[in-house]
C-alpha cells in the first residue's frame, strides 16, 4: 500500500490542490511505524523529544546526538512519509559551515528527507545555504520553543499588531529564502489565517487553529500518554495512561497473587508432549 515515499514537492502540491497536510511526530522505531502505517504524510522528529522521552523541562539540552539517534531510530520504522529532523539548539546559529555540517548529518546519517529550524529573518541566509546544498528546510514561527527564555515562557505569540506584522513578514523571508513549509505554533487563529493566504508554502500549524494548511501535534500528547499535561489546542484521541496504568496494575498484581503465568503460558518437557 504505503510504496512511494512522499516528497516535499507532493507536500507543495497538496497547498495547490486545497488538500490539508497532516505532521505527527515521533522519536523511536514502533511510534514512527504507527504513525506511517496510519497514513501521515510528514513523520517530525521533533526535538519535543527533550520534554515528552528524555524528561527535560525545555527543549534546551537536546544535543545532535540525542536527535540523530533517535531520527536513525525513527528512519527505519518509516517507509512512506517524509521524515523531518528537528536542529537542535545553537545547532544552526553558530556558523554556517557548522550548520551545513549538522543540518547534512540529519540526512547523511540520520536518514531524514528534511530538517526544520526555529525562526524568522534571523535565520534566512542559514536556510539559503541549506537549500543550495540541496536540503529541504521547515520553517517554524511563533512560539519557539528553544527561545523560551527569550520569549519569557510559553505563550501566544503575535497578539499585538507590531509582533504579528513582524510574524508576517517572517514567513514571506522563509518562503523567499526557500523553505518548503512553515509551522506556525500558538499564535492567533486570525493571524495563522493572513499568513496561510500570504505564503505560497504550506503553513502547518499547531495552536493555530484551523485555517493552516496542515496540521501537527506531539503524538504522545494526542494519545493521551501524560495524564496530567493537556495544552489548550490538543484534542485527545485516546486516554492511553489510564489504559496503560490498567495493564500495569493487574499485571503487578496478577504476578503477586500467583495468577500470572499459569501453565498455558509455560513450555512443558519433551515427555509432556508426547502423545
Ligand atoms: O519539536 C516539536 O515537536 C515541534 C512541533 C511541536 C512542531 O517543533
Amino acid at each position: 500500500m504505503f510504496d512511494k515515499r512522499i516528497t516535499t514537492a507532493d507536500i507543495r502540491r497538496k497547498k495547490k490542490e486545497g488538500r490539508p497536510v497532516t505532521v505527527l511526530t515521533a522519536y523511536d522505531y514502533p511510534t514512527a511505524r504507527l504513525v506511517d502505517e496510519a497514513g501521515i504524510d510528514i513523520v517530525l522528529v521533533g526535538d519535543s523529544l527533550g520534554n515528552v522521552v528524555l524528561g527535560y523541562d525545555s527543549t534546551i539540552p537536546v544535543t545532535m546526538a540525542d536527535m540523530l539517534h533517535h531520527t536513525r531510530a525513527v528512519c527505519r520504522g518509516v517507509r512512506r512519509a517524509l521524515v523531518v529532523g528537528d536542529m537542535p539548539f545553537l545547532s544552526y546559529n553558530l556558523d554556517r559551515a557548522e550548520t551545513l555540517r549538522n543540518a547534512g548529518r540529519f540526512l547523511q546519517e540520520g536518514g531524514a528527507q528534511a530538517v526544520k529550524l526555529e525562526g524568522g529573518r534571523e535565520i534566512t541566509e542559514s536556510v539559503r545555504a541549506l537549500v543550495a546544498a540541496g536540503i529541504p528546510v521547515m520553517g517554524h514561527l511563533g512560539l519557539t520553543p528553544q527561545s523560551v527564555h527569550q520569549l519569557g515562557g510559553y505563550r501566544v505569540q503575535g497578539r499585538d499588531a507590531d509582533t504579528a506584522r513582524r510574524l508576517l513578514e517572517d514567513a514571506v523571508l522563509l518562503e523567499e529564502a526557500g523553505v518548503f513549509t512553515i509551522v506556525l505554533e500558538c499564535v492567533p487563529i486570525q493571524l495563522a489565517e493572513r499568513i496561510t493566504a500570504a505564503a505560497g508554502v504550506p503553513t502547518i500549524g499547531i495552536g493555530a487553529g484551523p485555517h493552516c494548511d496542515g496540521q501537527v501535534l506531539v503524538t504522545h500528547d494526542l494519545l493521551g500518554l501524560y495524564g496530567d499535561f493537556k495544552p489548550r489546542f490538543v484534542k485527545r484521541y485516546a486516554e492511553l495512561h489510564k489504559e496503560i496504568t490498567r495493564a500495569l496494575r493487574e499485571y503487578r498484581e496478577e504476578v503477586e497473587t500467583g495468577r500470572f503465568p499459569t501453565a498455558e503460558y509455560g513450555f512443558n518437557s519433551p515427555e509432556e508432549e508426547k502423545p
